[in-house]
This record gives C-alpha cells, sequence and structure tokens, in this order.
C-alpha cells in the first residue's frame, strides 16, 4: 500500500521502527469535534496515512471507550504486518463495567490485553502504554506483568504515558521500556527539563502528544464557540477566555515563522519537534485526509537555527495543560 515515504526512525533502543511522524486516532471517536460521526472518512484518513508511509498508529482502550481501537483494527484489516500499533491500558477498570479508574494491577493488565487484542482484531501489539500511572499498583508489579506479556508474544514492546523520571527508572529495573509518551509541543515544554534527559539517557524513544497543542498551534481555533459543546477543549485551561486571547500570541509567532519557510504553522511545530531530536516520533492526530497530507509535509521541512531558536523562546502558554493536573507525571 505505500506510496509515500516519511522516514523511519528505530524508536528507543529495543529494535521497533516507526515512522517518524505517527498518526494519532483519538479524535477520530472521542474528546474533539466531530468525532464518532463519520467512519468511512476516519478510515479513508489511516489507509492514506499508510500510503504516504506513516506506519505508528495510535489509539486506547479508553478512546471511545473501545470504539477507536475497533475503527483501527478494521481499518488496517488485511494490512497488519504493515503497520505498528500501539495502543494503551490502565484508566478503564476492565473487571467491573468498563468504567474510568486508574487500575495498573495484574489482574487488569490481562483483561485490558485480551479486550485490546480483540478489538484491534490482531494478536498482537507492537507498543503497550500504561496510559496513567496507578497510585495503587506499584511500577514494578505493572511492568512485570507487561514483561510477561512480552515473552508470550502478545505484545512487542512496553511503555508509559505521563510517567515522572523516578516511575520511569523503577519501570526500566524490571523491564527495558520502548518509549514514554508524554505531551510535548511549542507550547507544552515541560518534558525538557527532567523527562527528556531522563529517557535519553536509558535509551527510550519519546512520543510527543498532542502536537500541534490540541489543534491550536495551527491557528485554526480562535475561540471555543466554534467548538461543540462536548469538545474537551472547551473545560481546558488553556482554551478558556483570557488565557486562549493570551495563548494567542504564541500562534502568530509560529505563524510569523511559517510565512518565512512556505508552510503552515502546524507544519512548524510539527518540524520544530522533529528538530528535536532523532528519538522523537510525534503523532499529531487528524480525522482528515487534507490535515494529515499537510502533517505529513512537516517531514520535509527543514527550520534553520535561527528559526529554531526564535520558537524555542516563544513566551510560556498561559493556562494548565488539563483542568485536573493530579494524575500527571506521577
Ligand atoms: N497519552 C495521552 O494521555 C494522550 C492524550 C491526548 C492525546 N494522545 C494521543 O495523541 C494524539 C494526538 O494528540 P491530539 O489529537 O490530542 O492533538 P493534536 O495532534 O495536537 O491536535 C489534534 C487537533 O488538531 C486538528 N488538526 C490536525 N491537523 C490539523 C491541520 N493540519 N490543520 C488544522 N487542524 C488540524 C485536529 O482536527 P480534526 O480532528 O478535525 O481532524 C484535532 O482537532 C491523539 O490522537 C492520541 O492518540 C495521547
Amino acid at each position: 500500500m505505500q506510496q509515500g515515504n516519511v522516514k523511519q526512525i528505530g524508536l528507543g533502543s529495543q529494535g521497533l521502527e516507526v515512522s517518524r511522524l505517527g498518526l494519532g486516532c483519538m479524535g477520530m471517536s472521542a474528546f474533539y469535534t466531530g468525532s464518532g460521526q463519520n467512519e468511512a472518512d476516519s478510515i479513508g484518513t489511516i489507509h492514506r496515512a499508510m500510503e504516504l508511509g506513516v506506519t505508528f498508529f495510535d489509539t486506547a482502550e479508553m478512546y471511545g471507550p473501545y470504539a477507536n481501537e475497533e475503527l483501527l483494527g478494521k481499518a488496517v484489516a488485511g494490512h497488519r504486518d504493515e503497520v505498528k500499533i500501539a495502543t494503551k491500558f490502565g484508566t478503564l477498570l476492565n473487571r467491573g463495567d468498563g468504567s474510568r479508574g486508574l487500575d495498573g494491577s495484574a489482574e487488569n493488565v490481562r483483561l485490558s490485553v485480551e479486550g485490546s487484542l480483540k478489538r484491534l482484531n490482531t494478536d498482537y501489539i507492537d507498543l503497550y502504554y500504561q496510559h496513567r500511572m496507578d497510585p495503587a499498583t506499584p511500577i514494578e508489579e505493572t511492568v512485570g506483568t507487561l514483561a510477561e506479556l512480552i515473552q508470550e508474544g502478545k505484545i512487542r514492546h512496553y511503555g508509559l504515558s505521563e510517567a515522572a523520571p523516578e516511575t520511569i527508572r523503577r519501570a526500566h529495573a524490571v523491564h527495558p521500556m520502548t518509549a514514554l509518551q508524554t505531551e510535548y509541543s511549542l507550547w507544552s515544554r515541560d518534558p525538557e527539563a527532567e523527562i527528556l534527559p531522563t529517557v535519553r539517557e536509558l535509551g527510550i524513544g519519546f512520543v510527543p502528544y498532542s502536537p500541534l497543542g490540541r489543534g491550536f498551534l495551527t491557528g485554526k481555533i480562535r475561540s471555543v464557540e466554534e467548538l461543540d459543546e462536548s469538545d474537551f477543549r472547551r473545560n481546558n485551561p488553556r482554551f478558556e477566555g483570557e488565557n486562549l486571547a493570551a495563548n494567542i500570541r504564541i500562534v502568530e509567532q509560529v505563524d510569523a515563522v511559517a510565512a518565512q519557510v512556505g508552510a503552515t504553522p502546524g507544519q512548524v511545530a510539527l518540524a520544530w519537534l522533529l528538530a528535536q531530536g532523532d528519538d522523537i516520533a510525534p503523532i499529531p492526530g487528524t480525522k482528515r485526509i487534507g490535515y494529515l497530507e499537510e502533517n505529513v509535509g512537516a517531514d520535509a521541512l527543514t527550520l534553520t537555527p535561527e528559526q529554531l531558536s526564535a520558537l524555542a523562546s516563544l513566551p510560556a502558554p498561559s493556562g494548565d495543560r488539563y483542568a485536573d493536573m493530579s494524575p500527571l507525571n506521577k
């Protein structure tokens, strides 16, 4: 199916090869305006991504919940060996009714993986992340179970999402971790202080999520009024009132660099991330072929050192990344 040639990288030091730009599938089924409304467009976007050489697809059991894994499984049917599927567990209580809650216990990991394999219509997951850390379960128990799943061939690699440096070290000591997934973009630079140095020291790959600032860095969102009532961003501090107005100055500066290079602000935001290292594979999310093609164009965009440093000195954003920051960086 592949016609394009997005660059492929080794993500981490455990032998996982992925396209350095992946595709985040979350918004096809959950959280954002228009989700769950057009399966054909979403599947078409996944197929177009494969044609362009995108091999790295990101989902989670909680996107939907469950619907996004089913969608991805349907889209890659017949092409399983051409793609790398990353999914996540640990924020649904699969021992009960599937309601939300943090659970990294061995029992829940095993129940979760069976559900994901079924929905994805596959017999292995390439990269299986714990979505949020469970304060009630030692990370050694969770990762011990993940190591068993690797032995059993049900998953090929494991990762964590939004884990603190100490947790990353403890996990990696039980079994080598392939990748950490955490929010990172021009307006979410926090991983640079401790997280990135830690994963680099340990040879763990880094997957920036929400690399377009949940769409904000593309310059297309100027008010939450244009978003559905149920859109996650309506309750996200950075998109609220005065914060949003203040944050628009960030996009204006990204736009100025975009004008210099004849690109879009979203492409500049992605090219800046790609320039941070060849151990980084951002997963911009979209359900539209047009946006996907634009985002993939960032693979060929090179920014000058002056442009990179102008972007690195953008003002800090107003507002937290989430209304509730407590489950993050644990
Ligand atoms: N580990 C975690 O806790 C976590 C948290 C959040 C996300 N993620 C993962 O990361 C992936 C990406 O993050 P994200 O989806 O939150 O944010 P994102 O990639 O920063 O932005 C996605 C938003 O930007 C819009 N967009 C994409 N390309 C565009 C373009 N070229 N021009 C204009 N708008 C564009 C999308 O619109 P449309 O939807 O209309 O196409 C969507 O609303 C997710 O899909 C998910 O797999 C993980």
